[in-house]
C-alpha cells in the first residue's frame, strides 16, 4: 500500500489544501495527517461555494469517512483549534490529536510580536514555541490534561517568560510590552478550549504513532499534509527567512512517529511564485504583472491577510525542492491566473542554492513562452486547454523532469484537471 505526502515546493500557499482535499477522497485513503507547523498555515478548501481556511485541522476534515490526525510535530493553540472546529459542517471526519503536541502559550505570541517583525513572521508564536520544545521547556497537551501538573508548569514558565520579555522589550527599544495575565487564568482558559475539544464525540486525544501503524497494518493508505513549504524549511530553506519546523518530507517521520515503507511524494507548485514575509525572492516582480497576479489570484495571506509578493515561476526552486523531497510528481495550481499575460517567463538558470550571497550574485536566465487569452476555469480535460497553456505545462515537465499529474484552474474542489 502506497502512502502519500503533499509538500509545498516554493514559499507556501501553493494550494496544498485543495490538493490534499482531492487526494483524500478515494476509499483507500483512510487517514489524513498534519505533521508540522501550527496556525501559521492557512490551507483553503472550497466546496459548494463555501470557503474553509484551515489552520490546524487537516484539509481532509470535510470527508466524513476519514480520520484526520494532528501529529506530535504540530504545535497547537487550543483556542484557534476549537474555534476552527466550530466552523465545520456536521459531516466532518473523526479527529485524533497527539497528546505529545506542544502548546503555543500566551508568552510565545508576545515574544514573536517583539522578535518576529524583522522576518515578517505570522505573529502566531511559532518560532518561540518550537524554541521551547527544542530547549526542553515546552508544555505538551498531555501536561495540560492534568490540572495540577499544568498549573505548576504554567507558573514556572510564566515567571521565566515575564523576565525574558522584559529584557527583550528593553533591548528592542520598543514600547514596553507586558504579559498581564495570571497562571490561574491561563490554565482556566486553556482547559476550557481543550475540554471543549475532548468532549466532542468524534475527537480523541491519544497516541498517533500507534494509530498510524494500525492503519498501515490494515493495508489502508495514509495521506500526509505538509504545511508551509521547502523554501521555508528550518533546515533546507533560505535561513533565517524560514519557519521553525521541517515542512519538507523529512518532517513526516519525526512529526508523526510513523515510517511509511512506500511513499508517493507529491510536490505542489503554483504556476507562478508568491511569498509572504521578508527574505530573498529572485523572480519577484514589482510591475503591472505583479499587480495582475495579486488581483486575479487573490494573493492575500489566508492567515494574516497580508498582500503576497508575486513573481515568475522559478523552476530552479522546484528542482531544489525535487532534490530535498525526492518528488515523484507535481500538482501545478493556479494556471488559470496566467490567462492574459503574454509572454510568460520562467527562471531556469543558474542552479539554485540557499546561500544568501549566491542568491544575491546570481544572474538569472529566463525563457519566454507565449501566453493565452482563453478563460481556463471551466476546462476539465488537459486536451481541452489552449495550446499555449499545454505548452506551459509541458515546459514545466521538461525543466523539472517531473510529470505534472494535476492542474488547478480555479479554487473549487472540481476545478482540477487530472493528467495521466
Ligand atoms: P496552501 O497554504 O498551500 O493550502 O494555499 P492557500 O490556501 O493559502 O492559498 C491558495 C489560494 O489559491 C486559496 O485561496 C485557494 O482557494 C486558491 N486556489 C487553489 N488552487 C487554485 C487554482 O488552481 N486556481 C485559482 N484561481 N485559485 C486556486
Ligand atoms: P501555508 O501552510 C506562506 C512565512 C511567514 C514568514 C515565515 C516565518 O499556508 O503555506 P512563522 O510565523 O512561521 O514563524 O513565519 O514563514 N510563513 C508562510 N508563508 N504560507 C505559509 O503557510 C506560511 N507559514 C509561515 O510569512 O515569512
Ligand atoms: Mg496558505
Amino acid at each position: 500500500m502506497k502512502h502519500l505526502v503533499v509538500v509545498g515546493t516554493q514559499w507556501g500557499d501553493e494550494g496544498k489544501g485543495k490538493i490534499v482535499d482531492y487526494l483524500a477522497k478515494p476509499n483507500k485513503v483512510s487517514a489524513v495527517v498534519r505533521y508540522q507547523g501550527g496556525n501559521n498555515a492557512g490551507h483553503t478548501v472550497v466546496v459548494g461555494g463555501v470557503k474553509y481556511p484551515f489552520h490546524l485541522l487537516p484539509s481532509g476534515i470535510l470527508h466524513r469517512q476519514k480520520t484526520c490526525v494532528i501529529g506530535n510535530g504540530v504545535i497547537i493553540d487550543p483556542e484557534i483549534l476549537s474555534g476552527e472546529f466550530k466552523t465545520l459542517p456536521k459531516s466532518h471526519a473523526r479527529l485524533l490529536i497527539s497528546d505529545k503536541c506542544h502548546l503555543i502559550m500566551p508568552w510565545h505570541k508576545v515574544i514573536d510580536g517583539i522578535a518576529g517583525g524583522k522576518l515578517g513572521t505570522t505573529g502566531r508564536g511559532i518560532g518561540p514555541t518550537y524554541t521551547d520544545y527544542i530547549n526542553r521547556r515546552g508544555i505538551r497537551l498531555m501536561d495540560a490534561l492534568d490540572k495540577k501538573v499544568f498549573l505548576q508548569r504554567v507558573k514556572d514558565e510564566l515567571a521565566w517568560n515575564k523576565k525574558l520579555i522584559g529584557i527583550m522589550a528593553r533591548q528592542s527599544a520598543g514600547k514596553a510590552v507586558k504579559l498581564n495575565i495570571t497562571a490561574a487564568k491561563i490554565v482556566t482558559d486553556y482547559q476550557y478550549y481543550i475540554n471543549y475539544l475532548v468532549r466532542q464525540p468524534r475527537v480523541t486525544v491519544g497516541d498517533v504513532s500507534r494509530f498510524l501503524n494500525q492503519v498501515d497494518a490494515k493495508n489502508q493508505a495514509i495521506l500526509f499534509e505538509g504545511a508551509q513549504a521547502t523554501l521555508l524549511d528550518i533546515a533546507h530553506g533560505i535561513y533565517p527567512f524560514v519557519t521553525s519546523s521541517n515542512p519538507s518530507v523529512g518532517g513526516l517521520f519525526t512529526g508523526s512517529g510513523f515510517r511509511p515503507r512506500s511513499l508517493r511524494v507529491v510536490g505542489v507548485a503554483k504556476a507562478y511564485t508568491t511569498k509572504v514575509g521578508a527574505g530573498p525572492f529572485p523572480t519577484e516582480l514589482f510591475d503591472a504583472i505583479s499587480k495582475k497576479l495579486r488581483d486575479v489570484g487573490h494573493e492575500y495571506g489566508t492567515t494574516t491577510g497580508r498582500p503576497r509578493r508575486c513573481g515568475w515561476l522559478d523552476t530552479r526552486v522546484i528542482n531544489y525542492s525535487k532534490m530535498i523531497n525526492g518528488l515523484d510528481e507535481l500538482a501545478l495550481t493556479k494556471l488559470d491566473v496566467l490567462t492574459g499575460i503574454n509572454p510568460i517567463k520562467i527562471a531556469v538558470k543558474p542552479e539554485f542554492n540557499v546561500n544568501l550571497k549566491a542568491i544575491a550574485k546570481a544572474k538569472l536566465k529566463f525563457i519566454k513562452l507565449s501566453g493565452w487569452e482563453e478563460d481556463l476555469s471551466t476546462i476539465r480535460r488537459f486536451k481541452d486547454l489552449p495550446t499555449a497553456a499545454k505548452n506551459y505545462v509541458k515546459m514545466v515537465e521538461s525543466l523539472t523532469g517531473l510529470p505534472v499529474t494535476m492542474i488547478g484552474v480555479g479554487p473549487s474542489r472540481d476545478q482540477l484537471l487530472i493528467k495521466k
